[in-house]
């Protein structure tokens, strides 16, 4: 079992940030603003490389006027939010019901052996982490990844490799806004 263990993060609330965050939080009626909560999680991680550490978790609760145990149930519920540090290049592999049938743990084992890392952690050079999640609606398309905002189907180890080239090289779009 993993040791409970506090990661250091740089904490940069800038004041477009917080536009963004009040802007998102203004969309909610008056006494309802707790609702934002998940939005508002996303907008802090996507601006703090992708995690969320405990002071910026309590931020999220100053942002809404709420308690941080509040904002500490929703992060240890929902798994795409990271509560350590992540590579640049998250991989997750779908590994549940068609993807498991379709050999997903052998091209995630592959990831792994490839970039040296074990589920969980990230590679030395802080470029890539691989980590298996539960089923992400593109069972149809089995095997597959998220990376970012985007879904990468049918895996097989030479369009990992691909995959992992191409993010070296930095020729892979993260983000869809
Ligand atoms: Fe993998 Fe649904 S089982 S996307």
């Amino acid at each position: 079992m993993e040791t409970l263990q506090r990661y250091h993060q740089d904490i940069n609330i800038t004041p477009a940030l917080t536009e963004r965050i009040n802007e998102l939080i203004s969309h909610y009626p008056e006494g309802r603003q707790k609702s934002a909560l998940l939005p508002v999680l996303h907008e802090l991680q996507d601006a703090h490389d992708n995690w969320l550490s405990v002071e910026l978790q309590n931020k999220a609760a100053e942002f809404l006027n709420i308690t941080p145990i509040e904002v500490y149930e929703v992060v240890t519920f929902y798994t795409m939010f990271n509560q350590k540090p992540v590579g640049k290049y998250m991989l997750e592999f779908c590994v549940t019901s068609c993807c498991a049938i379709n050999k997903a743990e052998d091209v995630m084992d592959y990831a792994c052996e490839k970039l040296g890392v074990k589920p969980g952690q990230v590679t030395a050079d802080g470029l890539f982490s691989v980590v298996g999640v539960q089923c992400l609606g593109a069972c149809g398309y089995a095997p597959m990844l998220q990376l970012g905002d985007f879904y990468h189907e049918h895996l097989t180890k030479e369009k990992v490799d691909q995959l992992i080239e191409d993010c070296k090289a930095d020729k892979v779009t993260l983000h869809d806004k």
